[in-house]
């Protein structure tokens, strides 16, 4: 690409003299599928409510099944924010912050159940990893042990969407956002619930719910009622680049994240936009 002429270096882009917006002109060159920077990559995205809130009843049997995974797996832990965001947001609302500042807040609490699980894992040699090193130096990471622990909450704080009051991107459009960048083996969203159900299974109208046991992301967006994952997550599944399907399990059943991670279909799975090329 780099060509001498007179002594002066001229760099030549194929992107250098048009407009990036023109999908025309931007395709060939930016068309093509990302490689997989980390194929053998699980990321497991740990329900805050579902599990971090309820205390040691929950965590503890996750923990075991977790440390039982490592030898088969090399994992990416990632922890949602729970009911101390919920209540950060209550407050914060009242007070009138905006959601720029109520996603870097939130954001602290989803690092902090990070904290508690990687402490717990700690024997096995598992650390709680910063973004910063999540995104520059997981390979080395996950090539000195099994599985590391971080936030789940995408980084956007400041920047986050002003569409909303409460932070759109949260804990499950982070993980799998995480999890697409790295081309990974899969993603698995730990819950309390047998999986994505017509409405809330614990709601007024639970009865009535019916389990999905699997659909594509489409026809989740269509459901009005309540969902077990920020809506956002949706959105971000149509123009993911590797992802194929994620599957929602209930943790609090021993064995349902274990044989997810194998392949098995023990929950729903969302099938996204990605296409095998
Ligand atoms: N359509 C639905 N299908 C299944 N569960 C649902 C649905 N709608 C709402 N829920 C409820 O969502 C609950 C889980 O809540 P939520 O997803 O907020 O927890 P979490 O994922 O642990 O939290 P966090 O995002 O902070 O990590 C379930 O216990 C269930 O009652
Ligand atoms: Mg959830």
């Amino acid at each position: 690409m780099a060509e001498t002429i007179n002594s002066i270096k001229h760099l030549a882009s194929p992107l250098a003299s048009q407009t990036l917006l023109d999908g025309q002109l931007t395709g060939p060159v930016a068309g093509k599928r990302p490689i997989r920077l980390l194929p053998w990559l699980q990321v497991v995205k740990i329900g805050g409510r579902a599990i971090m809130d309820r205390g040691a009843e929950a965590i503890l049997p996750i923990v075991d099944e977790l440390r039982k995974l490592l030898p088969e797996h090399r994992l990416l832990i990632l922890t949602g924010a729970g009911i101390r965001a919920r209540h950060l947001y209550g407050v914060g609302l009242d007070l009138g912050l905006p959601v720029g500042s109520l996603a870097p807040l939130a954001a602290s609490e989803a690092g902090q159940n990070g904290h508690i699980l990687a402490s717990l894992l700690a024997p096995e040699g598992v650390s709680y990893i910063e973004h910063p090193t999540i995104a520059n130096q997981l390979a080395i990471h996950l090539s000195a042990t099994r599985a590391v622990v971080g936030s789940a909450f995408p980084p956007y704080h400041h920047h986050e969407f002003p569409g909303s009051r409460i932070p759109p991107h949260r804990a499950d459009t982070g993980a799998f956002l995480l999890a697409d960048a790295f081309g990974a083996a899969g993603l698995t969203i730990v819950e309390d619930v047998d999986g994505v159900y017509t409405d809330d299974p614990n709601g007024p109208d639970g009865a009535k719910a019916e389990l999905i046991r699997e659909a594509g992301y489409g026809e989740f967006a269509r459901l009005e009622g309540a969902l077990p994952f920020d809506r956002a997550l949706l959105e971000v599944m149509a123009n993911a680049r590797h992802i194929e399907r994620v599957q929602i399990v209930n943790g609090r059943v021993p064995g349902r994240l274990t044989a997810a991670l194998r392949g098995e279909h023990v929950g729903t799975i969302i099938h996204t936009g990605a296409r095998q090329v």
